[in-house]
């Protein structure tokens, strides 16, 4: 038995209400105590069954090793049995909530997703539940509460774990399994999608480009697409993980994976680019010189749904979050299949993937999913593009207008700002509120508002309401504004501006969305009176 010691502790409590987890500076972390106050509140909440497996993994980040080696002795000095965890204290996202499904009870992810990491970075353990899913809020907040209570904690003295060693290290107490990260999460990748076509595809000449950002995927993305896939070498790039992810800012956008854009869109471009975040879990798909906006990938990828073999005989329905745009919606109509709508962040899918209900669901901020996992999933998303690719034998450009013109094109932006003081981000909400600035029958850039509203959402599986989720004014023409205030910055508040509007072709589908968005936008700012209140003139980063 190796002692176990009760700690004293100074209870924390700093956890933002209603997040899945808890995600602040690296410096934070670090502070004495911090980061084994919260592991064991989430411990003595999540009351594991002793004979359960607890997974643990995470995005590579700086503290991701310590804080793993950290959690295993708490995990013993806290009576679980058997821990599972990534070589190298290794998961990405996706690929940990796989691991929890197969053999685990529940699980420790261990990243702060596409914030930058190293000393001055950010950090962020959550905790996902057995069915692979972050925690619903009710075990969040119990977390929270445990947190600020506690006053002590216990942690066992035993060795350090051979973590970059794979096999089965036996303690007196735990029984700590290192697998490699990668190994389950190919598998299911190859159960899923068409591996034989797309392997026919990179022979005969097909030129990808896959940027891992310095994150997490690149192991992964590595191992699939040039070993399994037969894709030349050099095909991922920043394939290493690196504990400050080489100081970039590791989110699949055009603002932050600048290389990979800057090759898509260059002159020898190649056929297919893609992008993955810091734990994997976010994607971003390009053509030769054209973006694919997230909302159009996931109305595309259901629309192409049944040429993969994991989802060859139909899709059960799809979901979005509320401001990601609607142009799934009408592919769901054409098909016949049932349609949700629900806040912003992965949770709010669980119920409906596990009840059956949907297949497919997405967000437009780089997030796209299925029923194989309870996470977003980025190499899951491109590997779909490449098994639709190689199916269809077009490039990606021809097959999203060949879908605008079936479907029609829905416009869509979202401008950012980043790290605004709070009080003016909130003044901005609460202006848009009080004021009741948008009545329906009045008339914004031409268009009549058809109905403005505070989004909230009824779980139709667990009858659970989730009120005050973003600021809407929805236009008789189907184009909407929505505001929110981001609920995963670390600094200040982050404000949200999302714009769509909807053109049923045949003309006017391939504009360029911020000329075609423009009046628009330009009455989103007005109507809220961003610069008068935030000082901000421009966006951080325009999507
Ligand atoms: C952002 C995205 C949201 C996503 C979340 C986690 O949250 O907007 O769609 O689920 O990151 O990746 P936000 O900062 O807007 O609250
Ligand atoms: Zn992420």
């Amino acid at each position: 038995m190796p002692l176990v010691r009760d700690v004293p502790t100074t209870p924390f409590s700093d956890q933002k209400p209603g997040t899945s987890g808890l995600r602040k500076r690296t410096t934070v972390f670090r502070t004495p105590h911090y980061l084994e106050n919260f592991v064991q509140a989430l411990l003595d909440v999540a009351a594991l069954d002793a004979k359960a497996t607890l997974i643990i993994g995470g995005d590579g980040r700086f503290l991701n090793r310590e804080a793993t080696q950290v959690i295993i002795r708490m995990a013993a000095a806290n009576g679980i049995t058997r821990v599972m965890v990534g070589q190298g204290g290794l998961l990405s996202t996706p690929a940990a909530s796989h691991l929890i499904r197969l053999s685990g009870a529940g699980g420790i992810i261990l990243s702060a997703s596409h914030n930058p990491g190293g000393p001055d970075g950010d950090f962020g353990i959550k905790y996902n539940a057995a069915n692979g899913g972050p925690a619903p809020e009710s075990f969040t907040n119990e977390v929270a509460k445990r947190a600020a209570e506690l006053t002590s904690y216990r942690i066992a003295d035993m060795a350090d774990v051979p973590l970059d060693t794979i096999g089965t290290h036996t303690f007196d107490d735990i029984t700590v399994v290192v697998v490699d990260p990668v190994t389950e999460y190919a598998t299911l990748m190859e159960s899923l999608f068409d591996f034989a076509a797309i392997r026919a595809l990179f022979a005969g000449g097909f030129r990808m480009r896959f940027d891992a950002m310095h994150a997490i995927t690149g192991p992964y993305a590595t191992e699939i697409l040039e070993r399994r896939l037969g894709a030349p070498a050099g095909t991922v790039i920043n394939g290493t993980p690196l504990p400050d992810f080489g100081g970039g800012h590791p989110d699949p956008n055009l603002t932050y994976a600048h290389d990979l854009v800057e090759e898509l869109f260059g002159t020898s471009a190649p056929d297919f680019g893609a992008a993955s975040d810091g734990d994997g879990d976010r994607n971003m798909v390009l053509g030769t010189r054209f973006f694919v906006t997230p909302s159009d990938s996931l109305a595309i990828l259901a629309a192409n749904a049944t040429l993969a073999p994991g989802y060859a005989t139909g899709i059960a329905g799809v979901a979005r979050s509320m401001p990601t745009s609607a142009a799934v919606d009408r592919v769901a109509k054409e098909m016949n299949l049932p349609c949700f709508e629900t806040p912003t962040g992965w949770k709010f899918f669980g119920n409906l993937l596990d009840a059956g209900r949907i297949t497919l669901c997405g967000e437009e901020s780089f997030g796209t999913g299925s029923s194989h996992v309870r996470e977003k999933d980025g190499l899951w998303a491109v590997l779909f593009w490449l098994n639709i690719i190689a199916v269809r034998g077009e490039s990606v450009e021809q097959i999203v207008t060949g879908h605008w013109t079936k479907f029609g094109r829905n416009y869509y932006t979202r401008y950012d700002y980043e790290e605004v003081p709070s009080d003016a981000a909130a003044s901005v909400m609460q202006q848009l509120r009080d004021e009741q600035v948008s009545q329906p029958g009045q008339t914004i850039a031409g268009r009549k508002i058809a109905a403005a509203d505070d989004f909230s959402y009824l779980d139709p599986i667990d009858g659970s309401t989730s009120a005050h989720q973003g600021l809407r004014i929805l236009f008789e023409d189907g184009s909407r504004i929505i505001y929110r205030l981001s609920g995963t910055g670390t600094a200040g508040a982050t404000l949200r501006v999302y714009i769509e509007s909807y053109v049923a072709g045949p003309d006017g589908l391939d504009r360029d969305p911020q000329d075609a968005l423009k009046d628009l936008v330009q009455a989103a700012l007005d109507v809220a009176q961003i610069p008068q209140r935030t000082g901000r003139t421009a966006p951080t980063v325009i999507t």
